[in-house]
């Protein structure tokens, strides 16, 4: 039987391309650029499948340009903003997603950009590695206590509720906001608020673990900052949609909130030039996900939704 035809769009673990090389007529792009519309409406027509991550933007327009060869865009990613969902429907392309395998490495980096936003960790690291320590004082980069804080999670799906375990860790309070209530067995104490703004007046430290939809789009907005008890933290490891960085910007410099954690922009990749200046911004680039053990787990989850769709079975995480 003829392998069906799948494209990698980047570099993924070795694991990964050495099983999807054994199963399936791989192309896999070694150069590890971002997939273009071009390419992307290209591929559809010599590819029964593709791989994509984030970087692949399957838009309206560039759905309603794909060929009818392709079948199936098994994503390696957890989040879907990048696909026009509505759109690939109507073209009868299958797309999956990776749940899951990603929440305890995304809720890991989330808690260090918690504490390092805490804790002075940018202008820490820069002044002894600069060798500019040369004074210290009880009074020198006093930061924020995180044990026994309040805590607020915008989003209790599966990421934000690893966020919660590892943050029971450090004895928080932890209040949250999710579209519904969840069963004691999965809030597990945790404080139900059934709207985002009493979350907020709550969140001494607030960490975003929603989705970005045309709902969430700025949930972090001038108003809503301006609800957080001041001083408070923001942590955003979610996607960089959620956040209007003028507004957070402002929020910082005023000083209503001490410090921001931020694996995520509004612009990936690059980030955004302004936060640069300020030491109470600890940033990272878009990495939650990337550990060795997850990259595996998240390319091995893609190629089981593929391998599922083609023994003719609906894939575990079809959307
Ligand atoms: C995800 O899985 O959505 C991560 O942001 C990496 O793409």
């Amino acid at each position: 039987m003829t392998k069906p035809r799948l494209w990698i769009t980047r570099r993924l673990s070795d694991a990964t391309l050495e099983r999807a090389a054994r199963d399936y007529d791989v192309v896999i792009n070694h150069e590890d650029t971002p997939g273009s519309a071009d390419e992307l409406v290209t591929a559809s027509a010599e590819f029964d499948a593709i791989i994509p991550c984030h970087s692949e933007h399957f838009t309206a327009e560039v759905a309603a340009k794909l060929d009818p060869r392709l079948r199936i865009i098994a994503n390696h990613s957890v989040g879907v903003d990048h696909c026009d969902l509505p759109s690939l429907k109507e073209r009868g392309i299958v797309v999956t997603n990776t749940p899951d395998v990603l929440s305890d490495a995304t809720a890991e980096l989330a808690m260090l950009l918690m504490l390092g936003a805490a804790r002075h960790a940018v202008a820490g690291d820069r002044i002894v590695r600069s060798g500019q320590w040369d004074f210290w004082s009880p009074s020198f980069m006093v930061g924020k206590q995180v044990t026994g804080a309040r805590l607020g999670i915008v989003g209790m799906g599966r990421v934000g509720q690893a966020f919660a375990t590892k943050a029971r860790g450090f004895d928080m309070e932890i209040h949250y906001f999710n579209r519904s209530e969840l069963p004691e067995v999965q809030a597990k104490g945790a404080i139900y608020h059934s709207t985002v703004e009493s979350l907020l007046e709550v969140a001494d430290f607030l960490s975003l673990h929603c989705p970005a939809t045309p709902v969430t789009t700025n949930l972090m907005n001038a108003e809503r900052l301006a609800l957080l008890p001041k001083g408070a933290v923001m942590v955003n490891s979610a996607r960089g949609a959620l956040v209007d960085e003028s507004a957070l910007l402002h929020a910082l410099k005023q000083g209503d909130l001490a410090a921001a954690g931020l694996d995520c922009f509004q612009i990936e990749p690059g980030g955004n030039p302004e936060f640069a200046a300020h030491d109470n911004i600890f940033m990272l680039p878009h990495i939650g996900s990337a550990t060795t053990r997850t990259r595996d787990a998240m390319g091995f989850r893609a190629l089981d939704n593929l391998d599922a769709f083609f023994a003719g079975e609906t894939p575990k995480d079809q959307l």
